[in-house]
């Protein structure tokens, strides 16, 4: 033994020796802690109460893992897609977004209460005193330290309990499992796949949308009305100068909501993310001045510049066009592009342009599209071509 600071301290030798209890007590002595109670919550066990506790314990992380894996079930077999109150799937995506929450909140929930339960009911009570010292843990506090915790997880009995080992794994387990499914999933999508699902490739401007569209259908341009059945398409005279109208794609083969076929193609470009355009029809002074992307100069139709509403930040709807500076507003952080240089980002986050889909006008007078995006609509990643 060596004195530190007026306490005796174990040599290196004497302290390889010890069990794990005395190096607790030696602790609790080198630390000026004083106990003054400790008490077995079961000093006798395998009686009825204790097994009683253990069961209530290991009720509540098998809820956690129950809820954990109803919340990964709701996730992968219930995704979330818009339908309108009056169709037959309304009340299953509607309810989609609240069931994910309480089944995540209730695995949450039940993970704290077995923790709190499990504390309360068999980790001994114990009263302490210690007074505060300043400065660096010692070796011999380090060691001791990790004896008193070696001896917190005998004494608190886990290593015994089965029926609570078992389920606290499953519990966390599930719950651990489901956060991270639900933090990755909406990042993975199918590359090959094709259609509203994973278009990787294509946005819904594309001629081949879904692998059955004929490549030489015409995409008009659609506006939104309102009802989602209704077929209105733009003709250039429909805009005022200055004037900002939102469209969507629509090919004839979609139909005018005559069939449930049809119906679901008209609510798919609606719903379809990469879909809404902005249709602005700039003032003939300020579509003279405008500036054109190199590669892009044919985009526009006259004064008519169409752009993507996904903003190039993080996606949000750029809804507001500001008529009198010519700057397309996004709500979300603020990012300005400017509607008369190529949509380029002028003020905020957003560091690229907006994407610009070419337009042009067919032989019957309605306004279309000349073709598909030709760069990753919005933040996305993933859906950039080359
Ligand atoms: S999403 Fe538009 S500025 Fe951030």
């Amino acid at each position: 033994m060596s004195a530190t600071g007026g306490k005796d301290v174990p040599s290196q030798d004497e302290l390889d020796q010890m069990s794990s209890d005395e190096l607790v007590k030696l602790g609790t002595n080198l630390d000026g802690v004083e106990i003054i109670h400790r008490a077995e919550r079961f000093p006798e066990p395998g009686t009825g109460v204790e097994k009683r506790a253990e069961r209530q314990v290991a009720i509540w992380f098998t809820v956690a893992g129950i809820s954990a894996l109803a919340c990964f079930i709701i996730f992968i077999w219930n995704h979330w897609e818009f339908a309108l109150p009056d169709s037959a799937d309304y009340w299953r995506y509607t309810l989609n977004t609240p069931l994910l929450g309480v089944t995540f909140g209730l695995s949450v929930l039940s993970i704290g209460i077995g923790l709190v339960l499990f504390t309360k009911k068999f980790i001994p009570s114990e009263i302490s005193v210690q007074d505060r010292h300043d400065g660096g843990s010692s070796e011999v506090d380090k060691k001791t330290i990790a004896a008193e915790f070696n001896d917190s997880l005998t004494t608190s009995t886990l290593p015994r309990r089965k029926m609570i080992i078992g389920s606290a794994a499953f519990g966390l387990g599930a719950f651990a499992f489901t956060g991270l499914i639900a933090s990755v999933g909406g990042i993975i999508k199918n590359p090959w796949a094709k259609g509203p699902d994973a278009p990787l490739w294509h946005t819904g401007w594309s001629p081949i949308y879904n692998p059955a569209d004929d490549p030489n259908e015409t995409v008009f341009l659609r506006r939104d009305t309102g009802n989602p059945y209704q077929v209105a398409l733009v003709r250039p005279e429909d805009l005022d100068a200055g004037a900002m109208e939102t469209v969507f794609p629509w090919r004839v083969s979609d139909g005018y909501g005559e069939t449930e076929e049809s119906r679901h193609k008209l609510l798919e470009s609606l719903r379809y993310v990469s879909n809404p355009v902005m249709l602005i029809r700039l003032r003939p002074e300020d579509a003279a001045r405008a500036i054109k992307r190199k590669g892009q100069e044919s985009f526009n139709y006259g004064d008519y510049f169409a752009y993507t509403k996904v903003c190039s930040h993080l996606g949000c709807p750029t809804s507001l066009y500001e008529q009198r500076s010519n700057r397309i507003l996004c709500p979300c952080h603020q990012s300005q592009f400017n509607a008369l240089e190529y949509a380029k980002p002028v003020f905020g986050p957003a560091a690229r342009a907006l994407a610009q889909l070419p337009i042009s006008v067919n032989n019957q007078g309605y306004m279309v599209a000349a073709g598909d995006f030709i760069e990753p609509v919005g933040p996305a990643f993933w859906e950039r071509k080359s």
